[in-house]
């Protein structure tokens, strides 16, 4: 996996965010295991509950074109801090790749690389479902 890449790609993406109320924007660009990039970028909404993350973005664009294994997502928000996913991605994530890498980055010379296990433990999966003792009798 190119790490430079993925972070330069969450960089340019992070030029298109649609931040007219936060003034922050964040930029993501996700690898999946087919070796494709989806980018995104976080878009508000003045109704600010509609607002989407930059991550979430990426994540939709890639399902919605048939992608759901993923290897790694980069994320670039603020430049001099790293910026974390929020709960809502990570929990996203989770449901389609529990094993996947996430980047968080200041720039491409300033990153942090975790699990998904790392920043979401004890999570919630589609495998608790499975498993739900509700379903059995
Ligand atoms: N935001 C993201 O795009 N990703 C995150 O993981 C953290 C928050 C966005 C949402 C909103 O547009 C702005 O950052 C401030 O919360």
């Amino acid at each position: 996996m190119n790490i430079d890449e993925l972070i330069k790609k969450a960089l340019e993406a992070q030029k298109q965010a649609y931040v007219p109320y936060s003034r922050f924007p964040v930029g993501a660009a996700l690898l999946t295991k087919s070796g494709k990039i989806y980018t995104g970028c976080n878009i508000e909404n003045a109704s600010f509950g509609a607002t989407n993350c930059a991550e979430r973005t990426a994540i939709f664009k890639a399902v919605s074109e048939g992608e759901k294994a993923f290897e790694a997502i980069a994320v670039v928000g603020d430049p001099k801090a790293f910026t974390a996913p929020c709960g809502i991605c990570r929990q996203v994530f989770v449901e389609f790749s529990t094993d996947m890498k996430v980047i968080i980055a200041k720039n491409e010379n300033e990153y942090k690389e975790y699990t998904l296990e790392q920043v979401l433990p004890l999570s919630f999966t589609p495998k608790d479902l499975e498993e739900s003792s509700s379903k059995e009798g």
